[in-house]
């Protein structure tokens, strides 16, 4: 891939959901770039439009206007059929609600996806105990989703993500169901996975605790992109920040 080409390319973006009668315009005229090795992170009040720009910039939903080109390729220009697999090539997801199946343990989660898209079983099974290593549950491979914290459940779902190597891994409030100690840790992760492995990662979050700690922060308000930062991250919550007990 051409890491001189921005990864994402965004111009004009529109999006409007229509309900009977009701037209609510919750992206307008979004232009925004993203370079492979950036980790952005998106905050903005509730309803400001972080989950419609996160689920129009990865192609999960349609657009009403403008161009989406991820690493040069115009994500509405192609059929359905090949936007998925686009996506399925080049983009990781990570959701605030875990998304694992229960009956299945932490490596068979991960390996999933992989055996979707034609990995062989031996390989796929390979990658899945690295990156479950990677986020630091090699102790955790054969457990259920029920017999794990929140914060490992999000980092099986971090390794899942990341497992078939994608170019970009959008995450929607990743720490959205974690304690604050729990959301530090999968940040910790998050910022560690951009810095050493150059992982290109967009994270939406209305905590500021997780946003003040990307190295570019943009701000959203009724469906616009207000203000972007690019700045030296806080590496921390401060320890008043943490609750005891
Ligand atoms: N499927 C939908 N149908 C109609 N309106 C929606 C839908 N999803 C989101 N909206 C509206 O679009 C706006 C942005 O929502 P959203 O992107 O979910 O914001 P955020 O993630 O920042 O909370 C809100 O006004 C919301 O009510
Ligand atoms: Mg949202």
């Amino acid at each position: 891939m051409d890491t001189d080409q921005p990864l994402l390319v965004a111009a004009g973006v529109r999006k409007t959901y229509r309900t009977g009668s009701v037209a609510i315009t919750a992206l307008h005229d979004i232009d925004l770039v993203v370079r492979h090795g950036e980790l952005v992170a998106v905050m903005g009040p509730s309803g400001s439009g972080k989950t419609t720009l996160l689920n129009c910039l990865s192609g999960l939903d349609d657009i009403d206007g403008g161009r989406v080109l991820i690493a040069g390729h115009d994500l509405f220009a192609m059929t359905d059929a090949a936007r998925t697999e686009h996506r399925a090539r080049t983009m990781g997801f990570v959701f605030q609600a875990f998304n694992l199946i229960p009956v299945f343990s932490a490596v068979e989660n991960v390996e999933l996806p992989l055996l979707l898209v034609g990995v062989r079983p031996h390989e796929a099974r390979r990658r899945a105990l690295d990156m479950l290593d990677r986020v630091g549950l090699g102790h955790r491979v054969g457990h259920r989703p029920s017999e794990m914290s929140g914060g490992e459940q999000q980092r099986v779902t971090i390794a899942r993500a990341l497992a078939g190597r994608p170019a970009i891994v959008w995450a929607d409030e990743p720490t959205g169901n974690l304690d604050s100690a729990m959301a530090d840790q999968v940040m910790d992760l998050l910022c560690e996975l951009n810095r050493d492995e150059g992982q290109t990662i967009v994270l939406v979050t209305h905590d500021s605790m997780i946003g003040d700690r990307a190295p570019r922060l943009i701000r959203m308000r009724d469906g616009r992109l207000v203000e972007d930062l690019h700045r030296t991250p806080r590496t921390r919550r401060a320890p008043a920040d943490v609750p005891s007990g």
